[in-house]
């Protein structure tokens, strides 16, 4: 065989040169080329005649329908992020920032599938025994059926695997594991590369569903990113902010179901609980009728969530004064403060402009438009919106406001916390019969809704 060489690898994408570059020409990413020990040949690449037997095409419309099978595992939040449940022989990779609670989430997953009689084993390369047993503890777990093992050789796991026979198995962390088949090191992107290889066709021949856990990192994404999306079947991120208590599983990707769900979770002493109402978690810390402050309906993957939209305007003292955006896209706050103001005549040049969503969730629909133009006029004014009143709507850049979807579920997660009143675009009265205990309040423009709400 011929000897190991070096490559210089993008640690983003996993394109590959033989010289160093300061930017990787495949996805623009800056110093991410690292140099790694490449064997001459990857295991995983056959010769034409080690190809198993081709399938012959077939008539699509002769097929027979496959029902995807589907597997909850008892965690509601966690089930409505992977689209109602596991697929056997899937892989999910669960990323997230050290310490947001991955290794604490997955524990108690498995523990609930042990609950149902299934075999889960959980592998760490990041933790001892003893500090697994310490976690279990305050998780109250006592299942005999949950295995643990301490191990990062990828050889070694898959005898496991053989030995022990589990339904499930998770695998903590992806960077921690290697193939003793490859000389690059632990966590690069040779090593994750070949060894979720590796896990993917493992999957698929057993059919046993593999969780991996993934790191983050600073740039705010996986170690090989791109390239472990792209290979899993399933992407979710927990996330959450540090302050809070609220951990927010977010779905990225899904081969088998919807790609944007959103499962919430409360980080407690005992362990992650489930928040099945996280409309009226989002609210409790409201201030009412505070300048600044609305509740905007956005749909996040296939439920209505309320949240608190805040927004603070204050004369500034820089001459370029502030724009601060946490939880909302910052091109979109410039643009709807730029409607504002040549729409309605608002001046903001010499204002600091701060906004902010509660509970620290990320609003990307354009339905939460209407919400910050109220938001920063309520600051701007100083005059509070009336706590009990709803507001969405997407904004033009002539100050129209537009429908959007699901108008009737918002109004119905709006009227069960108690909201009497719903500030909306035009046109839509006609489907919301079943909304009985809001006042609808239809607008058409920008102008229109402030009119209504001042
Ligand atoms: P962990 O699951 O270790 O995070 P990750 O695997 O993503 O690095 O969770 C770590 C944090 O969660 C830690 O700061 C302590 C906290 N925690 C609780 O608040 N309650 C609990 O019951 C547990 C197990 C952890
Ligand atoms: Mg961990």
């Amino acid at each position: 065989p011929k000897p190991p060489r070096t490559l210089f690898i993008c640690q983003n994408c996993g394109f590959q040169t033989g010289k160093w570059l300061g930017k990787c020409p495949e996805c623009e990413a800056w110093n991410s080329l690292v140099e790694e020990v490449v064997s001459p040949e990857p295991p995983y690449r056959r010769t034409p005649d080690q190809v198993a037997v081709r399938s012959r095409p077939t008539p699509l419309i002769s097929l027979s329908p496959s029902q995807e099978e589907r597997r909850p595992c008892g965690c509601r939040e966690f089930d409505r992020a992977l689209g109602g449940g596991v697929v056997p022989g899937s892989v999910v990779l669960l990323g997230g920032d050290p310490g947001i609670g991955k290794s604490t989430l997955m524990l108690q997953v498995l523990d609930r599938l042990s609950g149902s009689g299934f075999i889960g084993l959980y592998v760490s390369g990041e933790e001892s025994a003893g500090q697994l047993k310490l976690r279990a503890d305050r998780l109250g777990i006592t299942s005999a059926r949950l295995l643990v093992a301490t191990e990062t050789c990828l050889e070694n796991i898959l005898k496991l695997l053989d030995s022990e026979k589990p339904h499930y198995l998770v695998l903590d962390s992806i960077q921690t594991l290697y193939a003793a088949s490859l000389p690059a090191a632990p966590g690069s992107i040779t090593q994750v590369r070949e060894t979720a290889f590796q896990l993917v066709q493992l999957a698929k021949r057993s059919g046993i569903p593999i969780f991996l856990i993934g790191h983050v990192t600073k740039e705010g994404a996986i170690a090989g990113p791109k390239l472990l999306e792209h290979m899993v079947d399933t992407v979710l991120y927990f996330e959450g902010d540090r302050s809070h208590t609220y951990r927010l599983l977010r779905t990225v990707k899904n081969r088998f179901g919807p790609g944007q769900e959103l499962g919430v979770f409360e980080m407690r002493q005992t362990g992650l609980a489930e928040v099945t109402n996280p409309s009226a978690l989002f609210l409790s810390e409201r201030s009412l009728e505070a300048p600044g402050s609305v509740v905007v309906a956005s749909i996040e993957g296939s439920r209505p969530i309320l949240v608190e939209v805040q927004a603070l305007v204050t004369p500034s003292s820089l001459g370029m004064p502030r724009r601060q955006a946490a939880g909302v896209d910052a091109g979109r706050l410039s643009l709807l403060v730029a409607v504002l103001e040549k729409r309605v005549g608002l001046a903001f040049g010499n204002q600091d402009i701060f906004v902010n969503v509660a509970g620290g969730i990320r609003l990307t629909e354009p339905a939460v438009d209407l919400g910050i133009i109220a938001a920063l006029t309520s600051s701007l004014w100083e005059r509070p919106v009336a706590a009990d009143t709803l507001i969405f709507g997407e904004v033009g850049l002539t100050g129209e406001v537009r429908t959007v979807a699901q108008t009737e579920v918002r109004l119905q997660e709006g009227a069960k916390l108690g909201f009497r009143r719903a500030l909306l675009a035009k046109g839509q009265r006609n489907q919301l019969r079943s909304v009985k205990d809001l006042q609808i309040l239809e607008i058409s423009s920008v102008r229109e809704a402030l009119r209504r709400l001042f």
